[in-house]
């Protein structure tokens, strides 16, 4: 695996590739890998004849100083775990790399980022992931990037920008990777002291509530959103928000009638902590099937 710091660098060693008709796999990522990010890189090993992946603490994403001053970074460790999954090529640009002097440029994406997370962390954050995530396709120019399924709306913003601007890259979706106990994987998980990381645990018990009341026949969102925070309440754990949204225009949903994303947020110490799930309302008619083992762990997130 080579590491690349430069655009230049990047189209060069990308050039042959590009010149023979392969296909070129991108899997943008902040750090701090975990078996998330592996997950997809190995999809993409498994689909494309060259895998990218970036490593790019994006600064204008970060809507507190004190988080991305303490955003976990270990680049060597990164390295050996990215080329082990199947990385060809990291990309490791600088800031002034990403955003050099004069640099006044931003993609802002209307309507989809304005709930949720926008609305939780402020419209700088989608503007800053919207805007990294295009300068990272224009410059590796992938025919496909890999994105998880764990950042929901941040698929739905990607999507919604690559089919605005007429990007020329197909956007792949994957499913979360959650630890044994239902906690989806993070890179701020690493940030969580004992007592938290159990406290944690008031996430996927949330999610779990919401897949169990809707296999049960529940379309209510107020029933199901309710049985989500009472879930979390041994934790002593309060959502920042809670809701259940339609999972492609993230309007809220007041009946489960057919595909729904349960979304959450919740800050457990110091450190804020984001999963989601998707839900389907089930047909009167077709009871769903007993689910085993963990609700969430069974079904598509
Ligand atoms: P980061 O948080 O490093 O995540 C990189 C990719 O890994 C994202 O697509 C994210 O959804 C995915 N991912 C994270 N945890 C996952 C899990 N438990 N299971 C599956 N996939 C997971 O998301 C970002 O970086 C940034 O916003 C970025 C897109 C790189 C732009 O800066």
């Amino acid at each position: 695996m080579r590491t690349v710091r430069t655009v230049q660098g990047l189209r060069a060693v990308l050039e042959p590739a590009r010149h023979d008709g392969l296909a070129i796999g991108l899997v943008p990522t902040m750090g701090a890998l975990h078996e998330g990010h592996l997950s997809l890189i190995r999809h993409a090993r498994r689909q494309c004849d060259r895998v990218v992946v970036s490593l790019f603490v994006n600064p204008s994403q970060f809507n507190e100083r004190a988080d991305l001053e303490r955003y976990p970074r270990s680049e060597h460790r990164d390295a050996e775990l990215a080329e082990q999954a199947g990385a060809d090529i990291l990309f490791a640009p600088t800031v002034e790399e990403v955003y050099p002097s004069g640099f006044a440029t931003a993609v802002e994406v209307l309507g989809v980022t304005e709930r949720l997370e926008g609305a939780a962390r402020g419209s700088e954050h989608f503007r800053g992931v919207a805007t990294v995530v295009t300068k990272l396709l224009c410059m590796a120019l992938p025919d496909v990037a890999y994105f998880g399924q764990k950042d929901a709306q941040q698929v739905v913003v990607i999507r919604r920008l690559v089919a605005d601007l007429n990007l020329p890259v197909q956007i792949e979706a994957l499913p979360t990777v959650r630890e044994p106990d239902g906690l989806a994987m993070s890179s701020r998980n690493a940030l969580l002291d004992p007592h938290e990381r159990s406290r944690a645990l008031a996430l996927p018990a949330a999610l779990e509530a919401a897949v169990g009341l809707t296999a049960a026949g529940e379309s209510s969102a107020q029933a199901i959103l309710t049985a989500a925070r009472e879930a979390m309440r041994p934790f002593a754990v309060e959502a920042e928000y809670l809701a259940l949204v339609d999972p492609e225009t993230l309007e809220p949903l007041e009946v489960l009638s057919g595909a729904g994303l349960l979304a959450l947020a919740a800050r457990i110490g110091a450190v804020r902590l984001i999963d989601n799930v998707l839900l389907q309302a089930v047909s009167p008619t077709h009871p769903a099937p007993q689910s085993q083992g963990k609700a969430i762990s069974t079904c598509s997130v």
